[in-house]
C-alpha cells in the first residue's frame, strides 16, 4: 500500500541529505525530477562554498539545473561517477525501482549503473511492498507498434505518452517516444526487466533491479536511510 507523506519539504529533505555525500574531487550523476534536483541545488551552495565536485547530468533538465547552480560538468566519456543521486517513481522493499516519469531513464541508468555509489532520493509516497506502477519503456519511434504488441504478449498494457501541453506524443532527449506499460503487481522485476530489454526497439525500460545502494527517504520531521 502506497505511503501518505510526500510534499515538497519530504523531497527536499531527502536530496540534502544525500548531497551530504560526496566529498571533494567526487564526480557525481545528477539525477532528474524535483526530488533529485534537491539534491542538485545543495550541492550547488556547496560548490559555492568551495567543494570541488563535477557533475554528470542525466537529461537535459539536470544540466540546465547544474550550469544553473554553478556545477562544473563531465561525461561519461572522461570517468564514471563515484555517486549518483535520483529520484524514482516507486521503490520496493527490496531496493527495486521504477524510474522514468520524467522520460529520461535511459541516460539515468547509464549514469547510475556507471556509479560506484547510487543513491534514490524519495518521499514516502514512492515507497512500496511491490513494483506496480506503469513501466516507461523508451521504443525507436519506428518501433511503437511492434514493441506494443510485445508488451501485450508479455502480458502487460501499453499506452502511448502523450506531451501535456501540445498535441502528440512525449519525445525524450535522445528522439525517441515512450511507452507506459501497465503489468499490474509486478512478481519478477529481473524477469521482466530481461524480456523487456531482449525487445528489439526498446532502447530502455524503467525497470532498475539490483542497482540501489542506498535509499533517502524524506519524512515529516527527519531522513529514513535504507539499505
Ligand atoms: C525521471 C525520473 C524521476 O527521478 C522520477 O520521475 C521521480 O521524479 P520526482 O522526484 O519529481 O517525483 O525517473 O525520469
Amino acid at each position: 500500500m502506497k505511503q501518505t507523506g510526500g510534499g515538497e519539504d519530504a523531497k527536499r529533505r531527502a536530496g540534502e541529505s544525500a548531497a551530504d555525500i560526496p566529498e571533494g574531487g567526487d564526480v557525481v550523476g545528477l539525477g532528474t525530477g524535483s526530488t533529485a534536483a534537491h539534491a542538485v541545488r545543495e550541492l550547488g551552495e556547496r560548490v559555492d562554498a568551495g567543494l570541488d565536485v563535477r557533475g554528470i547530468p542525466t537529461s537535459f533538465q539536470s544540466r540546465e539545473l547544474a550550469r544553473e547552480v554553478g556545477i562544473p560538468l563531465t561525461s561519461l566519456d572522461e570517468t564514471d561517477p563515484d555517486v549518483a543521486i535520483d529520484g524514482a517513481d516507486e521503490v520496493a522493499a527490496d531496493g527495486a525501482l521504477i524510474k522514468g516519469g520524467g522520460a529520461a531513464h535511459a541516460r539515468e541508468k547509464l549514469v547510475d549503473s556507471a556509479a560506484e555509489r547510487f543513491v534514490v532520493v524519495a518521499d514516502p509516497t514512492k515507497e512500496s511492498e511491490q513494483l506496480s506502477q506503469p513501466v516507461p519503456v523508451e521504443v525507436l519511434p519506428d518501433a511503437r507498434v511492434p514493441v506494443a504488441d510485445a508488451v501485450r504478449s508479455a502480458g502487460g498494457d501499453p499506452t502511448l505518452r502523450a506531451a501535456e501541453r501540445k498535441d502528440g506524443p512525449v519525445v525524450t532527449d535522445n528522439g525517441n517516444l515512450v511507452l507506459d506499460c501497465e503489468f499490474g503487481m509486478i512478481g519478477d522485476p529481473s524477469g521482466l526487466a530481461r524480456t523487456l530489454s531482449a525487445t528489439p526497439g526498446v532502447v530502455e525500460h524503467g525497470l532498475f533491479v539490483d542497482l540501489v545502494d542506498e535509499v533517502h527517504v524524506g519524512t515529516d520531521d527527519g531522513v529514513d536511510v535504507t539499505r
